[in-house]
């Protein structure tokens, strides 16, 4: 198995090995970084980040990454580059690809990334697209192991819009790493049907059993991980805020969702969070709505079992690992 040149467009393109191939890179690569050990084998590469909506983690992992493996990135923000404006994915692909080894895109559809890799013939990374956040299954998969010491065979409740990025990825991923899979909401925000049909044929290989699940007090019954994000993700007019906040609020990942799971469960999100009023969008709704926190409360986000901090580091051993997997020829 080599992931030589492979792209890494979203968790179904991936075998269980290959993922446990990424997750041995990133973990090898986090120990030298933790040991002050150069690991620059990439002089002399280039990739190319671009950003069609906003980011914290994803964009500084891709560059600090790049930078510890000794490429120069070029960041493409939301607004000054032609793409899709003035010229089309094809050719902006076309270009890139004369210019760079790999390229990362965050942005709107998965046909735009799936496009990217298919004309410019270089690597291409997803950042996040509507459909799928497959970079940061990775960074949630070591976390699990990382604490856990294993995936397979724990259950992870996933509390919110589950037919968005994150709910869709995580169910893939856990499907493919036999880990048991858990979508907490209201059922018009259960992933979609095929999507589903495709990953209930996965569990059967792996031993997965996903659930959807309506109650909000029997979502984190025996589960190891509870895990949740926005209720309104990048892209998504404002006007739904009022809808998925009715919707969803009985779905917050509260003390009490917590104390249903697993003793040693953990709590994760992939960030950013409203649990507090420390933003506009927090005060916003607060204004609007009365809330003091939205998707989890201030007390599990920063409580003892919060784990979000550690998955927001492993954003940047792991989308190390995606790119020197892809551009180191010998593996790492
Ligand atoms: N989790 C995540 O993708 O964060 P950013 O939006 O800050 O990149
Ligand atoms: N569902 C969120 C994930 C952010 C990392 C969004 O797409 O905005």
């Amino acid at each position: 198995m080599t992931l030589y040149k492979k792209n890494f467009l979203k968790m179904l393109d991936l075998s269980k090995e290959e993922v446990e191939e990424y997750l041995r890179v990133a973990a090898l690569l986090k120990d030298k970084k933790r040991k002050g050990e150069v690991h620059d084998f990439l002089r002399g590469k280039n990739i190319a980040l671009i950003f069609e909506k906003t980011s914290t983690r994803t964009r500084c992992a891709f560059e600090v990454a790049a930078a510890d493996l000794g490429m120069h990135a070029v960041y493409l923000d939301p607004k000054s580059s032609q793409i899709g404006k003035k010229e089309s994915i094809e050719d902006t692909a076309k270009v890139l690809g004369r210019m760079f080894d790999a390229i990362e895109y965050r942005g709107y559809g998965q046909e735009i990334v799936e496009a990217l890799a298919k004309y410019s013939g270089v690597p291409t990374f997803n950042g996040l697209t509507n459909e799928s956040h497959p970079t940061q299954i990775l960074a949630d998969l070591l976390t699990v192991r990382e604490h856990f010491g294993k995936v397979e065979g724990l259950t992870l409740a996933y509390y919110g819009d589950a037919r968005y990025n994150m709910g869709n990825s995580l169910m893939v991923g856990a499907a493919k790493m036999g880990m048991n899979f858990t979508a907490c909401c209201p059922a018009k925000y259960f992933p979609d049907a095929a999507l589903i049909e495709k990953c209930r044929e996965i569990a059967k290989e792996t031993g997965s059993v996903l659930r959807f699940e309506e109650d909000p007090a029997k979502g984190s019954v025996g589960a190891d991980v509870i895990y949740t994000d926005v209720w309104v993700s990048m892209g998504e007019p404002p006007e739904v805020w009022e809808k998925r906040i009715a919707d969803l609020s009985p779905y917050k990942v509260t003390g009490a969702v917590m104390a249903r799971a697993n003793k040693g469960a953990i709590f994760m999100h992939c960030l950013p969070a409203f649990h507090d009023l420390g933003t506009e969008i927090g005060r916003e709704m607060k204004e609007r709505f009365g809330l003091e926190d939205m998707e989890v409360t201030d007390e599990v986000f920063l409580g003892e079992q919060s784990v979000v901090f550690d998955e927001a580091e492993n954003r940047l051993h792991t989308i190390k690992a995606v790119i020197a997997c892809s551009l180191v020829k010998d593996g790492v």
